[in-house]
């Protein structure tokens, strides 16, 4: 009879919290890149939709960069899990466990999960100096130059740092240019428009205006097939297609709590998670950029789970071929 009690007592106050959740504390949302980035770009659009069916809730967006994102991934890592402290990281949650020797966390231990939001395209583009207007022309013109152009990144581990590393060993010209890292592709982006550097891969959510507007130069996507983007981003051709088959990278974005939230806050937040991702505005911001909002069986905790830890076993051999690099 006791233990019925207690548990009893325990689930009243879990219901309680969740119903008293968020109040009027605000919910900081953990960006592990400077603001202005890929990165940035979703958790600021996700959260103005998740706002909408979380009335009075206050997301804080917290850019806390560095080492590729796990600067800031480690510190949500560590936070208190009352459902006011979240993480929206893509990629790296898996590719880093590869790529550093010693992380501030464990990517399947530390967390709780809420969803996957999106996948999204990269381009691999040029600063608009560069003497070349195709792939090919642009691949050699690398070969040709090698040891003095510079490829710029979000750090160790970060998207434009995986794509980098990947199609640099897929072209048999590992570590060809210089990487330059930045505490994110919006610090990058700057250098490359101003012709400070001369190669970044990054996602189109943060390069489609740029190649739109003849900022930046685009050579090819990252992904196996052209994208059937309505309007420019088509006109790239995939790197598969320019010979370098197998090649297939889009970088998708997770929603991430410390390990512990209680599971009345964590099922709160999914559903408004879920409810952002069929927005239409989100939906219709994401598409403009290249971006496709999942819809699949990733938008639920155990589906995201299930897909970071494939995506971490997928990973490892790949970064392991492509020569990592100890942190
Ligand atoms: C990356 O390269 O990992 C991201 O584009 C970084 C960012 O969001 O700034």
């Amino acid at each position: 009879m006791k233990r019925f009690l207690v548990l009893a007592v325990a689930v009243t106050a879990l219901v309680a919290q969740a119903q008293g959740f968020p109040g009027s504390k605000p919910i900081v949302v953990v960006v592990p890149f400077a603001a202005g980035g890929p990165t940035d770009l979703v958790a600021r659009d996700l959260t103005l939709a998740m706002r909408k069916s979380l009335p009075g809730a206050n997301f804080v967006i917290e850019n806390v960069n560095g080492a590729g994102g796990t600067i800031g991934a480690g510190k949500v890592a560590k936070a208190s899990p009352d459902g006011h402290t979240l993480l929206i990281w893509h990629i790296g949650m898996a590719s880093t466990p590869s790529l550093y020797r010693k992380l501030a966390f464990n990517p399947l231990v530390d967390f709780d999960f809420l969803g996957v939001v999106n996948e999204v395209p990269m381009t691999l583009i040029g600063k608009p100096q560069l003497p070349v207007n195709n792939y090919h022309d642009f691949e050699n013109y690398i070969r040709a130059n090698r040891g003095k152009l510079n490829m710029a990144h979000a750090g160790l581990g970060s998207a434009s740092h995986l794509c980098g590393l990947m199609w640099q060993s897929a072209i048999n010209a590992r570590e060809a240019m210089n990487t330059l890292p930045f505490g994110g592709t919006a610090p990058a982006m700057t250098a490359l428009v101003n012709g400070q550097v001369d190669v970044m891969c990054d996602q189109t959510t943060n390069t489609a205006v740029q190649i739109e507007t003849g900022r930046v130069k685009a050579f090819a996507v990252t992904t196996s097939e052209r994208l059937n983007h309505p309007t420019f981003l088509k006109n790239y051709p995939s790197l598969k297609e320019m010979g370098l088959n197998g090649f297939n990278l889009t970088i998708w974005h997770g929603v991430y709590a410390p390990k512990g939230t209680p599971a009345a806050v964590l099922k709160q937040l999914n559903e408004a998670l879920k409810l952002a991702l069929k927005d239409p505005d989100f939906i219709r911001k994401q598409e403009a950029l290249g971006a496709v909002v999942v819809t699949d069986s990733r938008i639920e905790p155990a589906g995201h789970k299930a897909f970071v830890a494939s995506e971490i076993a997928k990973l490892k051999p790949l970064i392991e071929a492509a020569g990592k690099f100890a942190d």
